[in-house]
């Protein structure tokens, strides 16, 4: 008799959640700006409400430009779309925006802080002229509405 297996949901769909420099610190850096909730804490919610909906969402956090741009790069292989905090490379990198255009996956941007009513050398986003939408000030329920905006729209297509 073959073993019965015990049925888990297929995950058909797989989404990339970038997190761009000092990120890793949430919890603890500047908490009045970014609130009390972990990293850790965002990705489990990330990946929990990804699972509710059927999708794969894959984490990854670096503090380096090139390795952010790696991960684009790697993305065009297995995830159909992209939720990506740039952080302070939102208002510098060139590089970044490239990567984003030329991977050609459906890209939404989010911030926690509302970056509009902050510094005026966060107003200027280079790479949100290349993503899909943004979501910004919602602190980390930004990432839970850019998730599922992100999972709405790269699904569109298939259920059009
Ligand atoms: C941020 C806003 C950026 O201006 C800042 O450099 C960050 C975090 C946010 O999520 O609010 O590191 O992207």
């Amino acid at each position: 008799m073959p073993k019965q297996r015990r049925a888990t949901a297929r995950l058909t769909h797989a989404i990339l959640v970038l997190h761009g420099p000092n990120l890793n610190l949430l919890g603890t850096r500047e908490p009045e700006v970014y609130g009390h909730t972990t990293l850790a804490d965002i990705d489990a919610a990330l990946r929990a409400e990804g699972e509710r909906q059927g999708a794969e969402v894959r984490t990854y956090q670096s503090n380096h430009e090139g390795a952010l741009i790696d991960a684009l790069h790697d993305a065009r292989r297995w995830a159909m779309g992209v939720l990506i905090n740039p952080a302070g490379y939102t208002h510098t990198s060139v590089a970044l925006r490239d990567a984003i255009a030329a991977i050609g996956l459906p890209t939404v941007e989010v911030h926690l802080s509302n970056t509009d009513a902050r510094e005026e050398f966060r107003h200027r986003s280079i790479t949100a002229p290349v993503c899909v939408g943004s979501i910004r000030g919602f602190g980390w329920h930004s990432y839970l509405l850019g998730l599922q905006a992100l999972l709405e729209i790269t699904r569109r297509p298939r259920e059009a």
